[in-house]
């Protein structure tokens, strides 16, 4: 099994199943043509994203890791016309990116993209007594993520789901000694979740377009 039949399938999939219109088309090229990092997820994991969100009713959906917007304008496409998705990005300059991609996606009034470490928007946004969101995708740095899934369990309600995105990174979350920051961050979310009262969940290893990867999907219980 080659990354090239991995490719391949993952066009063909895409073809059939995921055409991409003019604004999920844009955002790419103007995502490469700011010079952003080709990491945003692959059309058919975006489409899986916007489908579990739809299947959960989602109105209010939390994104950690904004990116140029390409997987908050299919997570927004799930939303109802007056449903709310919030999406923390560290960079300015990535955010200015995603907005004027919602922009031309048609969902600027639905998106609110907020700069600044997650843990201070996460920490902001309870103080502001936020109402509890139905979905979150967890996706930006991974040092963090047992913070950011303790966080969504805190902005979450019974039933919420929470994604979380590069759980597998090649394989490399197997490795107990690692130092890497980031697998360090993975294996410790792992442990949380597994240890969690009000969480129930599963991780799927994943291949194509972005190499071998996977996710984890929880649903928060009573
Ligand atoms: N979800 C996007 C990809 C996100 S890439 C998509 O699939 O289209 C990860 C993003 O997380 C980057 O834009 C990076 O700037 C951002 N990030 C990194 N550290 C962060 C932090 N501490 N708080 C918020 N965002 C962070
Ligand atoms: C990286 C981050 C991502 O969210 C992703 O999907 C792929 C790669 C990274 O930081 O390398
Ligand atoms: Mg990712």
């Amino acid at each position: 099994m080659s990354e090239q039949q991995w490719n391949a399938v993952d066009a063909y999939f895409t073809d059939l199943l995921v055409p991409e219109d003019d604004a999920l088309r844009s955002a790419v090229a103007a995502s490469d043509a700011a010079g952003l990092p080709q990491i945003a997820v692959a059309p058919n994991q975006g489409k899986l994203l916007h489908l579990l969100a739809l299947t959960q009713g989602a109105t209010r959906i939390l994104e950690i890791g904004t990116l140029g917007g390409y997987s908050t304008i299919w997570l927004g496409r799930a939303l109802p016309a007056d449903g709310q998705l919030v999406s923390l990005e560290y960079s300015a300059e990535h955010a200015d990116v995603a907005r004027a991609n919602l922009a031309r996606a048609g969902l600027d009034k639905n998106v609110e993209v907020r700069v600044g470490p997650a843990l201070d928007s996460l920490a902001a946004l309870e103080a502001e007594g936020t109402a509890p969101f139905d979905f979150f995708f967890v996706d930006a740095d991974k040092a963090n993520n047992p913070h950011y899934v303790e966080w969504a369990l805190k902005l979450s309600r019974p039933g919420s789901v929470i994604v979380v995105d590069n759980v597998v990174r090649g394989g490399s979350v197997l490795d107990a000694t690692s130092e890497d920051p980031a697998i360090v961050g993975t294996r410790r979310m792992f442990e949380v979740v597994s240890e969690h009262p009000r969480l129930t969940a599963t991780a799927v290893q994943t291949v194509g377009a972005r190499g071998y990867d996977g996710l984890l999907l929880a649903r928060v219980t009573g």
